[in-house]
């Protein structure tokens, strides 16, 4: 039978998938606190029905900087995704193009920016961690003459941060499937320093990531709109904002780099009340149901994104089963938004949800 939600897919995606690369996709830092917070958090949001509004005529797309998407779900970037499937991040690319959405390439893929562009059908993001000057110029600048439409700049990384289960399982990155972009500049991965244990969501003892006064560097590299990844709090989106900077996405890369944070979706409406008005604000970290994205869109943010229920797409069945998983989400949040007396997106504001528990969430809006 057919997986009937996202955590069906994940239960067949652990069945088939060898041991550490299952382990890979679902580990978190440390104890994983965060990254159980993000389902529970979404799981303490109640959301108000309302009826009698006529909703037989609804329309769930949307935009993201100009460009259309089905409905408000996008793929986040992830690195590694021929783990899951020898097709790997085309196979994502056609599913999420298919279902009618946005797909993100991380710079840690297996295909090449170009390989991708060649099979998508949707718009493309190009997720960035930059390395070093020129290993970033000679990326932005592929992207941008393959099509993507946007640079998604990661900032949450500025120390790699190994996941326990990984480690244990001695688990190593391989560059087959990580390095995809620069396949024929052995050079330049070589600058990585290979030789550290390398394990995916990748940074070197020695990262100097890009600092505020930098982000105008790597806008003019391509003039693409720019978006920050990894904002956790309300003065870094402020910051954002002061940089010019296109949309944020609100994320805890899923818990798995500082433990101990809030989920991402405690710390969106004071965020979206911040500087909702000034870029466009996307979350991503455990959202899994149609009801997840409705909240999310409740409390500010204009889509999200989903990261680990794309490698679980992949395991069942490649493009198929990455359009499988974000259908079952696009006629779960359809649902959802009738039931509200919605039609569209843009009708969604925080009084259809509550946050019960005030002390154990006290910035939840
Ligand atoms: C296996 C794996 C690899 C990831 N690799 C990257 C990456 O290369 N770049 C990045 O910006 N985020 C990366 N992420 C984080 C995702 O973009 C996203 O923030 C996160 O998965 C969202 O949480 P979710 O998995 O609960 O949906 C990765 C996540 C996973 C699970």
């Amino acid at each position: 039978m057919d997986p009937v939600n996202l955590f069906d897919m994940e239960a067949l995606a652990k069945q088939t998938m060898p041991h550490n690369m299952w382990t890979f996709v679902d580990a978190a830092s440390n104890d994983e606190i965060t990254k159980r917070r993000n389902r529970e958090s979404f799981e303490r949001i109640l959301v108000n029905a309302r009826f009698l509004a006529d909703v037989t005529a609804r329309d769930i797309s949307t935009t993201v900087l100009g460009e259309k998407i089905d409905f408000p779900v996008m793929i986040a970037p992830t690195g590694g995704q021929r783990q899951a499937h020898h097709e790997g991040e085309r196979a994502t690319a056609t599913g999420a193009g298919r279902a009618g959405t946005l797909y993100t390439l991380p710079t840690s893929s297996g295909y090449s920016i170009e390989e991708v562009a060649e099979v998508a059908t949707g718009p493309l993001w190009f997720q960035l961690y930059h390395q070093d000057d020129e290993v970033t110029e000679i990326l932005v600048k592929r992207a941008k003459q393959a099509g993507y439409k946007a640079i998604c700049l990661t900032v949450d990384t500025p120390v790699g941060s190994p996941k326990e289960r990984d480690v244990r399982n001695l688990y190593m990155a391989q560059p087959g499937l990580h390095w995809g972009s620069l396949r024929d500049r052995p050079d330049l991965i070589n600058r990585r320093n290979v030789g550290v244990p390398d394990l995916a969501d990748w940074a070197p003892p020695d990262y100097v990531g890009l600092t505020w006064d930098r982000l105008d560097w790597l806008r003019d590299l391509t003039g693409l709109p720019l978006i920050v990844k990894g904002i956790r709090t309300v003065d870094d989106a402020i910051q954002c904002a002061e940089y010019g900077v296109d949309g944020i996405v609100v994320s805890n890369h899923g818990g798995r780099q500082l433990d101990g944070t809030p989920s991402s979706i405690e710390t969106l409406a004071p965020i979206a009340e911040a500087v909702g008005d000034r870029l466009e604000i996307y979350l991503d970290s455990g959202v899994r149901r149609g009801l997840d994205v409705l909240k999310a869109l409740c409390l500010g943010a204009r889509a999200v994104l989903v990261g680990r229920p794309l490698y679980w797409g992949l395991a069942y069945g490649g493009a198929d089963g990455v359009e499988h998983m974000l259908n079952i989400l696009k006629v779960e949040f359809d649902r959802a938004l009738a039931y509200v007396g919605c039609r569209t997106t843009d009708e969604l504001h925080p009084g259809i949800v509550d946050i019960p528990d005030t002390n154990w969430w006290p910035r939840g809006g």
